[in-house]
């Protein structure tokens, strides 16, 4: 579990200092003894259960929407949405489940995250196709640098752990890195969707994609602590 492991504070200098949105995240080797975790880490460790159980809800609504406005109108679009929205589906489920299992508090700010996904997924498909591709382009530029940033915290426990010499992470924190990791490369692939099926070709493009990031960057902070 996760309150059965060892402190390391270096996680959160790391988390507020990292800028960047660099993709590439190297594997360090695990070792498998069980150390209790601090209090702030465990802090830690609900907050990110959090927040990515509250993005992934977001997700499934924003295809959900999506998927209610293109469907019929663009049936090539159909199958592609599908497997986007079945994907963001399984990782809502995921997280649902580490939620529960870690007795870890909801976004007191659930019901607006549904509300406001199913809203900007619709919104943008009425747009366009290209609107609506815009924004899943958008929206997972912004959840690829955030798993980035999860699994570059996650990795630097890692890293103090093993150069400790006595502290090493937990079954649970590598089942949550390889989760994060294997969500952040589906992400990635949505993006890459995104932009085959002409994203870039939405108007106005820079105003979509700029202000969803934006307001996708507020809903994450927020979602972290509230
Ligand atoms: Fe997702
Ligand atoms: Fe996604």
């Amino acid at each position: 579990m996760l309150r059965t492991m060892r402190p390391s504070r270096r996680c959160f200098s790391v988390l507020s200092s990292l800028k960047n949105t660099a993709f590439e995240i190297e594997q360090k080797p695990v070792k498998a003894k069980a150390e209790p975790l601090s209090e702030a880490q465990n802090a830690y460790l609900e907050r990110a259960i959090r927040v990515d159980q509250a993005g992934e809800l977001g997700a499934d609504y924003i295809y959900a929407g999506q998927f209610f406005v293109l469907a019929n109108r663009y049936p090539h679009l159909k199958p592609v949405l599908q497997h986007m929205w079945d994907q963001e589906v399984h990782h809502h489920n995921t997280f649902n489940r580490w939620q529960l299992e870690h007795r870890v508090r909801p976004s007191l700010l659930t019901p607006l995250w549904k509300l406001g996904a199913f809203v900007m997924g619709a919104g943008t498909a009425s747009i366009s196709s290209e609107a609506a591709m815009a924004c899943t382009e958008a929206v997972e530029t912004v959840i690829g640098g955030h798993y980035n940033q999860q699994l570059r915290c996650l990795s630097n426990q890692y890293e103090l752990q093993w150069t400790d010499g006595n502290r090493s992470p937990t079954q649970e924190i590598t089942l949550l890195t390889e989760t994060i990791r294997q969500f952040r490369d589906d992400e990635l692939e949505h993006l890459d969707t995104a932009i085959e099926y002409d994203s870039r070709k939405a108007v106005p493009y820079m105003l979509l994609t700029e202000g969803i990031k934006t307001i996708c960057r507020v809903a994450v902070w927020t979602a972290e602590r509230i």
